[in-house]
């Protein structure tokens, strides 16, 4: 491989960085080469996906995967993959789900979601609003995923694990994660849920 040395160094990276949508990208990557998040996913429903990293990611190292990707707002620039479909919508509306539904009768194997509601920074608030995606984040696996699928999540506050154990009983498996490419001092944290089982 041709070495890069100084300021050709520093363009090169800059390069790199501004190719890349955002900062999230890294975090999918990390997740993925610790855990294989995608070993043997064939249909990905996205969740979250605006401006795109994350889709990026997949586009790039996963090409042989069907994937859905969803925001309430639309991506400025087209990413190029066959088995991509970008929809505009909102996680908690009916006719969104349907859309989901219909995309992939089949369901969806793995499910992953980036979705950050606004933080007014009124704490009560905000953890009843975090609640309430939760919520819907479970209803979105009883409905779209397959058993056996997983499923990925971001919670923005921490000392709710218990809650979400209770909340995703209906998988075997529960990881919280912590990310090196998370911002320090961040609350934020990854939930990988395994296997889903019948309950
Ligand atoms: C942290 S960003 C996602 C970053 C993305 N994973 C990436 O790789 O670029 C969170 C996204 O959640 C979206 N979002 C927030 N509330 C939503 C909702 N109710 N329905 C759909 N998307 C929502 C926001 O529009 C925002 O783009």
């Amino acid at each position: 491989m041709k070495k890069i040395k100084g300021k050709n160094y520093s363009k090169a990276l800059i390069k790199s960085l501004t190719d890349i949508r955002s900062i999230s990208f890294f975090k999918i990557k990390e997740i993925d080469i610790k855990y294989s998040l995608f070993h043997m996913k064939k249909r990905v429903l996205e969740l979250g996906c605006y401006p795109g990293g994350w889709t990026e990611y997949i586009s790039k190292t996963k090409p042989e995967i069907y994937l859905v990707s969803l925001d309430k707002k639309k991506l400025q620039k087209e990413i190029k993959k066959e088995k991509l479909f970008v929809i505009k919508g909102n996680v908690f509306s009916n006719k969104t789900l349907c859309i989901l539904k219909l995309l992939s009768p089949e369901k969806y194997d793995l499910i992953i979601s980036d979705v950050c509601l606004n933080i007014s920074g009124i704490k009560p608030y905000d953890i009843s609003n975090q609640f309430l995606l939760i919520k819907r984040i479970k209803f979105l696996t009883k409905e779209l995923l397959i058993l056996g699928g997983d499923l990925l999540f971001k919670v923005n506050f921490e000392g709710i694990n218990k809650e979400i154990k209770k909340y995703f009983k209906h998988f075997k498996k529960i990881m919280f994660l912590k990310l090196r490419c998370t911002k320090r001092g961040s609350s934020e944290l990854y939930v990988l849920c395994k296997n889903k089982i019948l309950k």
